[in-house]
C-alpha cells in the first residue's frame, strides 16, 4: 500500500459534530499508574495509538497482566514496586518521549538491568533531562551521551529529592513523581508550570502530594511507599488530536464543527487561548469535571479574517503541541506574528520550529527563523500554484496532520503529496478516516 496522501482539492463547506480519540498523555498515565495499584484498573476509551500500545507492551514485559478487549482495557496491578521481569530485559519504546522518560521514574528501584530503546527520532532526543535527577534517587544509569539506548539499574534504597525543573516539561516533572511515589520520605519539586495530569490522577487517588502555587512556577511536595488503589477511568478526547479539526474548520470556508468530550485541562488549552486572540470563534460548552480533570464540547465556526498575534510566552507550554497548527493559522492573518521562546519545539519528534518555518516557505509565506523564534509573515490572499511534496520528517505525526490541514484549507492550483501517512498510528490512528467523515477528497 502506498504510505502517502495526495491533496488537490480544498474541503468544501460541513456542519458537523465529532468524537475524538482518547487523550494519549491520560491513556499513557493511566496505563503506568494503574500497574503500581493493587488490584484491577479498567479504562474505557483508552487511546489505541502505537505510542499507547506500547506502553501496555512494556508494562507486559514487566511481569504486569494486561487485558485490552473491545471495550476497555484492563490492568491487574500488585501494588508498588511489583515489577516481575527476567534478567536483561528491552523495553521498546518506539516513538514516544512520554512513555520512555515516565517509565524511567518507575524503574529507580529495579532489581535488575533494564534497557529502554526507541525508534529513530526518540533516539535523537534528549533525555539527561530525567537522567540527572533520576540519578540523584539513586539509580545508576547508562546512556549514549544522553540519549537512547539507556540501561538502568535501580537501587533497593531510593532516597528522596530536591530538584529544580526550569523547561517547563510535564514529563520530567512527571518522571520524578513517578520515581518519588516508590521512595521513602518527601521529594520536592520547584516545577515551572506545565501540563498537571499525573498530580490530578496522584490527588484522586489520595495520596500525599502537596501543590503550592507562586507565579510562574509551583512547589510540588509528595510523600513516597503510600499504598495505591485501582483506578477505573473513562479517557476523555485528546485536545492535541482535536486542534487538527479545530484548526481545519477555523481555515475552511462556511463550515461549523462541534467536537465533544474534550479534555480542557487549561494546562493543555493553550491553542484555544492562542486562536481566540487571533480572531478565531470558539465556544466552549456543557463544562464538567471528572477526576479532576476538566471536560468540556468544543465548537468551532469558519474564521473570515485572522488576527497576527505576539504571542505570549507564558501560553507555551500549554500549547507546546500546536505550534504548527497555529503557525498555520499566523500563515493567514494579516500581519506580521512572532513566537519566542521556543527553542523546546525543536527536541519534539522532529525539530518541529524549523519544520514549522519549512511548510510555510514551501507554501510561498515568509519567516524569520533563529534557533528559538520565528516571525511569520502572514498573507490572508495566499494563493499556492504549485505542487508540494513533503517528505524525510523523521516520521513526525503532527507535520504530517499539520501538512493535511493546510493542504485541505488554503488554496493551490498544484497539489499536496505528503509522506509516511502511517506515523498517525503514533497518537491519532482514525485521522484520515475522520477527516473524510467530513467530505474531505484524498488518494
Ligand atoms: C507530554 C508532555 C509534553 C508534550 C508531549 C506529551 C506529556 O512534552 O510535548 O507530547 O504527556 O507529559 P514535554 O513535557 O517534554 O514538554
Amino acid at each position: 500500500m502506498k504510505n502517502y496522501v495526495e491533496i488537490k482539492k480544498i474541503i468544501k463547506p460541513y456542519s458537523k459534530i465529532l468524537e475524538i480519540e482518547g487523550d494519549k498523555s491520560l491513556s499513557i498515565r493511566w496505563a503506568l499508574i494503574a500497574s503500581q495499584g493493587k488490584g484491577i484498573s479498567r479504562s474505557k476509551n483508552i487511546l489505541r495509538s502505537e505510542d499507547v500500545l506500547n506502553t501496555l507492551k512494556c508494562l507486559k514485559n514487566l511481569g504486569i497482566k494486561v487485558k485490552l478487549s473491545k471495550n476497555y482495557c484492563e490492568i491487574i496491578g500488585k501494588g508498588l514496586n511489583s515489577f516481575n521481569y527476567k534478567n536483561k530485559i528491552i523495553l521498546n519504546a518506539g516513538n514516544s518521549g512520554t512513555l520512555a522518560r515516565l517509565i524511567l521514574g518507575l524503574l529507580v528501584h529495579s532489581k535488575s538491568i533494564i534497557k529502554i530503546k526507541g525508534d529513530e527520532s526518540l533516539s535523537n532526543r534528549d533525555f539527561l533531562r530525567v537522567i540527572r535527577p533520576l540519578e540523584k534517587f539513586g539509580a545508576k544509569i547508562k546512556s549514549r551521551s544522553g540519549k537512547l539506548p539507556i540501561t538502568i539499574k535501580g537501587t533497593n534504597n531510593p532516597q528522596p529529592i530536591k530538584h529544580y525543573e526550569n523547561i517547563g516539561s510535564a514529563q520530567i516533572k512527571s518522571s520524578i513523581l513517578f520515581a518519588a511515589i516508590n521512595t521513602k520520605g518527601k521529594t520536592i519539586i520547584k516545577a515551572k508550570r506545565s501540563r498537571n495530569h499525573s498530580e490530578l490522577l496522584f490527588k484522586y487517588l489520595n495520596l500525599p502530594i502537596r501543590i503550592k502555587k507562586r507565579n510562574d512556577y509551583e512547589i510540588i511536595e509528595i510523600e513516597g511507599t503510600k499504598n495505591i488503589k485501582s483506578i477505573n477511568y473513562n479517557i476523555p478526547s485528546d485536545i492535541s488530536s482535536s486542534a487538527f479539526f479545530i484548526v481545519l474548520t477555523a481555515l475552511s470556508k462556511n463550515s461549523k464543527l462541534k467536537i465533544k468530550n474534550v479534555n480542557t485541562n487549561s494546562t493543555r488549552t493553550g491553542v484555544l487561548k492562542i486562536l481566540k486572540a487571533m480572531g478565531v470563534k470558539i465556544k466552549i460548552s456543557n463544562e464538567k469535571i471528572y477526576k479532576g480533570e476538566r471536560i468540556s464540547d468544543i465548537y468551532i465556526e469558519s474564521t473570515k479574517s485572522f488576527k497576527p498575534i505576539i504571542c505570549p510566552t507564558k501560553l507555551n507550554s500549554a500549547a507546546i503541541d500546536e505550534f504548527l497548527l497555529i503557525f498555520l493559522c499566523a500563515a493567514r492573518a494579516n500581519g506580521i506574528s512572532y513566537f519566542s521562546n521556543l527553542s523546546e519545539l525543536n527536541k519534539k519528534e522532529s525539530p518541529r520550529l524549523k519544520w514549522g518555518s519549512k511548510i510555510l516557505n514551501k507554501m510561498g509565506i515568509k519567516t524569520k527563523l533563529t534557533s528559538n523564534s520565528i516571525k511569520i509573515y502572514g498573507n490572508p490572499n495566499l494563493k499556492i500554484e504549485k505542487n508540494i511534496v513533503i517528505k524525510n520528517f523523521l516520521k513526525d505525526h503532527r507535520v504530517f496532520m499539520t501538512c493535511v490541514v493546510a493542504a485541505l484549507t488554503f488554496n493551490n492550483s498544484g497539489k499536496w503529496k505528503i509522506f509516511d501517512k502511517s506515523c498517525i498510528k503514533t497518537s491519532f490512528p482514525s485521522f484520515l478516516s475522520k477527516i473524510q467523515t467530513l467530505g474531505a477528497n484524498f488518494d
